[in-house]
């Protein structure tokens, strides 16, 4: 039934959303802006410009249409070193439960593996983690046109394992993500609380409560 399977990174593979979500609060308090925790599941999956923008208009109209491009690109720079030191020390212990042997399942299933993150950190990460060796391609997200929601990163990372979207599986723990996948044509498994993840096919709690055998 299924030829790839494409992979979400933080949140899925590797234990991160919430140290994005700590660096985006750390730069909000510098700004004045307060971001409550349930502001962490609007940020999932959208990539860093975008977040900022979210953040941004969270806190006034005035905020965004302040501020310059270069302003921006300036803030955004800042989120990312404090996210880049956060994660310096990731080691194979910092995957998230099950995700090395979901990996490992899909493989022994057949299945080609590609990794369609938002994150430009995500190669460095991958490596840190020790799992880069079990992924057969990375969707870049800076060839694609258009962000999570859209489809666009999906449909590159199907392209790239040479898989037809109707027979790909994407796993996702954002909204945004679910939402791409299901408009590239793919069955979508979301990871997290299915009330969230409204939109996805299937939806199981935690990585370690996937088992690919269960979608053969
Ligand atoms: C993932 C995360 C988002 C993050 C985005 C971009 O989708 O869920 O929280 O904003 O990647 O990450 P980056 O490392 O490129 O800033
Ligand atoms: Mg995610």
């Amino acid at each position: 039934r299924f030829d790839a399977v494409l992979f979400d990174l933080d949140g899925v593979l590797a234990d991160t959303a919430h140290i994005h979500f700590a660096a985006w609060r750390r730069l909000g308090e510098e700004l004045g802006i307060h971001l409550e925790p349930a502001f962490e599941e609007k940020l999932k999956g959208v990539d860093r410009m975008g977040s900022l923008e979210l953040i941004l208009a969270h806190g006034g109209p005035e905020g965004s249409v302040t501020r310059t491009a270069e302003e921006k690109r300036v803030l955004a720079d800042r989120k990312n070193s404090y996210y880049t030191a956060a994660i310096a020390e990731q080691t194979p212990d910092d995957l998230l439960p099950g995700a090395r042997r979901v990996l490992e399942e899909v493989r022994a299933a057949g299945l080609k593996i590609a990794l369609a993150s938002a994150s430009r950190n995500a190669p460095p990460l991958l490596q840190q983690l020790g799992i880069a060796s079990l992924i057969d391609a990375i969707a870049d997200p800076a060839a694609v046109k258009a962000p999570k929601p859209a489809p666009d990163l999906f449909l590159e990372a199907a392209r790239l394992v040479g898989a037809v979207p109707e027979r790909c599986l994407g796993i996702e723990d954002s909204v945004a993500g679910i939402i791409s996948i299901k408009d590239a044509g793919m069955v979508a498994v979301g990871i997290g609380d299915p009330t969230v993840l409204t939109s996805a096919d299937y939806v199981v709690p935690t990585t370690e409560q996937f088992h690919i055998g269960d979608f053969l």
